[in-house]
């Protein structure tokens, strides 16, 4: 339990999208939400509009994608 709340904390703090400051906790809400690709992903979250263009954090979404992907 401490646990889960400790990584929930973390999933606020931590930046997968810096140009646009989109956390891990949206990237992960927009997973739960049904999105399937970084594409949508994306889409959903505004993650990869950013100033590198994706280039930070695209694969950082692949990995959380591969994770909690449902289905
Ligand atoms: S870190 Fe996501 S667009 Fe630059």
């Amino acid at each position: 339990m401490e646990q889960n709340v400790n990584s929930d904390v973390l999933d606020k703090l931590t930046k997968v999208c810096i140009c646009k400051g989109i956390t891990r906790a949206a990237i992960k809400t927009a997973i739960k939400n049904g999105a399937q690709t970084v594409k949508e992903v994306q889409k959903v979250t505004g993650a990869g509009g950013g100033a590198c263009k994706g280039k930070r954090c695209t694969e950082k979404i692949q990995k959380l994608l591969s994770e909690f992907k449902i289905g």
